[in-house]
């Protein structure tokens, strides 16, 4: 069967490591051209230089940190200067940090936020129409299990994420019967640099390895689902939270992340 992504341009965010870095070269291998986009741009192109080498492909590398306004922007005109359009959006850069909102630093707060919801959006804004004008294309938006409840610890990051299903839930129904497919893939713990950020007090049961969310992501693709959870477990409990009272389900979340030097109350 030929690869889903085969002279297909996908862009990528978040590229340079974890479940990005493992999505772009699912692409490669199945023959789909690649925009790589990340803040590390010697990581990046090395990353592009190799996966030329070994899989044929078209590489191409817009380093650009999504936290600064406008970041968005910037990555389409860097993209029309090159004549380049793109079939497949792939928003998955993002980050979380643990902590209580009361001891956090402002900055924190905002990166998540401009990184997680605004960037996100203002590119899936600004390559949609295209998408739509051609009658075909993706937009394959990373979430979290953090977006199926409320999050104690991690407030501003499990509300970015719960925006982030929202919307991406909005968009499918938007994007019916235009030929372009739209997608949330919420991930649970999973194996990669998240938790040098956002520490390991914030991974929650057996961490997954980001080729396993990949598989995953590109199986619901195919199927034209809406929205897909990585791993029975964690789909189960998204699920579970989904149905439980609200207070029920702060207090499951609270505990599965509750800082470990915190007393139990
Ligand atoms: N790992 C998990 O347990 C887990 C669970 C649920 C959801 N997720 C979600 O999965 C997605 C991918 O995360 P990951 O686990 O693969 O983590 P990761 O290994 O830390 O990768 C994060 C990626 O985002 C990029 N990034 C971070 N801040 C950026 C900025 N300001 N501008 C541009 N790029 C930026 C990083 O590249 P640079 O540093 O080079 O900029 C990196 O490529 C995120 O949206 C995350 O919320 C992860």
């Amino acid at each position: 069967m030929a690869g889903y992504f085969e002279k297909q341009h996908v862009l990528v965010t978040g590229a340079s490591s974890g479940i990005g870095r493992a999505l772009a070269e699912r692409v490669a291998a199945e023959g789909g051209d690649l925009v790589l986009v990340a803040r590390r741009e010697p990581v990046l192109r090395a990353q592009a230089e190799d996966l030329e080498r070994r899989f044929g492909v078209r590489v191409d590398v817009v380093p650009a940190d999504l936290s600064v306004a406008g970041a968005a922007a910037g990555i389409v005109r860097a993209l029309s200067e090159r004549g380049l359009s793109v079939d497949v959006l792939v928003n998955n850069a993002g980050l979380g940090i643990h902590g209580d909102l009361a001891g956090a630093r402002l900055v924190d707060v905002s990166t998540q936020i401009a990184v997680n919801i605004t960037a996100l959006s203002e590119l899936t804004a600004l390559l949609l129409p295209p998408m739509v004008a051609r009658g075909h294309g993706a937009i394959v938006n990373v979430a979290s299990t953090a977006a199926y409840q409320p999050v104690p610890h991690m407030a501003v990051y499990a509300a970015t994420k719960s925006y982030v299903l929202s919307f991406t839930r909005a968009l499918w129904s938007e994007t019916r019967g235009t030929g372009v497919r739209v997608l949330a893939v919420s991930p649970g713990a999973t194996d990669t640099a998240f938790f040098d950020v956002a520490g390991d007090d914030a991974s929650v049961g057996n961490r997954r390895t980001p080729e396993q969310v990949v598989d995953v992501a590109m199986s619901a693709l195919r199927a034209d689902r809406r929205e897909v959870v990585d791993g029975a477990a964690n789909a189960l409990l998204a699920r579970v939270a989904g149905r439980l009272p609200t207070r029920w389900a702060i207090t499951l979340a609270e505990r599965s992340v509750r800082p470990q030097s915190t007393t139990t109350n």
